[in-house]
């Protein structure tokens, strides 16, 4: 008995000596003094010793139980103790260096210019005001003077959206906004006058090129009250261009046809790309081959819109305009894009340039 102790003994501290980290002790010391270790084990069994020879060899486990004990604790210093230095070598900080910054992002080129589009027309007196981006077709078309199968709705190349089947359609069928335009009427059904509002939001289009994209933004301003004329309208175009673009650029109005608006223009910005010549080098500019690039359109409200309002146009009139905000903030001095759809890429090198 006295001999199978001694061997035990002598294995546990080879073993706890053994061990090269903390983990490979604390296995040692489970397979020998674990609740099932070796010695664990043996000391349970000496209850079946006979009774004479059991004290003497209680002792002798005992004492080999303790001396393990004792190695095990000498050999976890040691290894506690060059746990640390490699920690203080492995892990050492300089906390005098100064921090590293986190990454900072920015807003979007296009909320850039949505919060200075907005800013612009609060100083006018303009509230900010928004209309669904899934809307009936009946305020995206047939209340602005389009009834349907009207052929001006295929300039619009719009995304319809099927209803759930078995839901009763209203007004017409469901759409995606394909312009801001749908907030006219809708703000006039609230039955407050004068109006005066600036729209912005999302609107999608089934088109895709060089100065398209599928989804893009516009804001809508709408202004309506008594004796309003083209000159109002000229005067907040004016203002809004020399805010925006600043003094170096021109703007021009086209005379144009929108069903909504009588009379309709569409509002031009000389190119911020090709300074207005048209050219680049010896060929035509890339992005907009006249020098001039189209923002978007405008006019006196048509007095059929009025109706659809609930507005009596003997006693009121107004101006709305709709211009894209990409292509609005692409024409700023200073910003050159010659393709809207890297707006849209999300490319961070492109995108931390503004
Ligand atoms: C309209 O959408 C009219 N609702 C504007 C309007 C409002 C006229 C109020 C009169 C009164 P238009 O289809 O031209 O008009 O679009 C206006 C502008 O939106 C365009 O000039 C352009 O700047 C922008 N735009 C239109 N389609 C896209 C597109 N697919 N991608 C990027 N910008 C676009």
């Amino acid at each position: 008995m006295r001999e199978q102790i001694e061997k035990l003994r002598e294995s546990a501290i080879k073993a706890v000596w053994k061990a090269k980290t903390l983990d490979d002790l604390r296995v040692a010391e489970t397979h020998y003094l674990g609740r099932k270790g070796e010695l664990t084990s043996l000391l349970r069994s000496l209850a079946d010793f006979p009774e004479k020879d059991r004290p003497a060899a209680g002792e002798v486990a005992n004492r080999a139980k303790i001396e393990v004990e004792r190695e095990i604790g000498k050999k976890r210093a040691v290894l506690e103790a060059e746990e640390f230095q490699g920690l203080g070598e492995n892990e050492w900080t300089d906390v005098t260096a100064p921090g590293a910054r986190p990454p900072e992002g920015h807003l979007h080129l296009t909320t850039q210019a949505i919060g200075e589009v907005t800013g612009i027309f609060e100083r006018l007196g303009f509230t900010r005001v928004r209309a669904p981006e899934v809307d009936w077709d009946y305020y995206a078309f047939q209340a602005l003077n389009m009834p349907p199968d009207h052929p001006a709705r295929d300039e619009w190349e719009t995304f319809f959206v099927d209803l759930p089947a078995g839901r009763q359609v209203h007004q017409g069928k469901m759409v995606l906004t394909p312009h801001t335009s749908n907030v006219q009427v809708r703000e006039m059904e609230r039955g407050e006058l004068p109006i005066r509002i600036v729209c912005i939001s999302k609107c999608y289009r089934r088109q895709m090129d060089i100065s398209h994209v599928p989804m893009f933004h516009q804001f809508e301003g709408l202004l309506i009250d008594k004796q309003v004329s083209v000159t109002h309208l000229k005067g907040v175009l004016d203002y809004f261009a020399r805010e925006f673009f600043g003094p170096g650029r021109v703007t021009r109005l086209r005379p144009f046809h929108f069903r909504f608006t009588e009379p309709s223009f569409e509002v031009d910005i000389s190119c911020a790309v090709c300074k207005g010549t048209g050219k680049s080098g010896a060929l035509r500019c890339r992005l907009c081959k006249e020098g001039w690039l189209e923002l978007g359109g405008a006019g006196m409200v048509h007095p059929n819109v009025l109706r659809a309002g609930g507005i009596d146009p003997q006693k009121y009139s107004g101006f709305a305009f709709g211009w894209g905000v990409e292509r609005t903030a692409m024409m700023k001095s200073g910003v050159v894009v010659d393709d809207i759809r890297t707006l849209y890429k999300n490319d961070l090198r492109f995108l931390n340039q503004f």
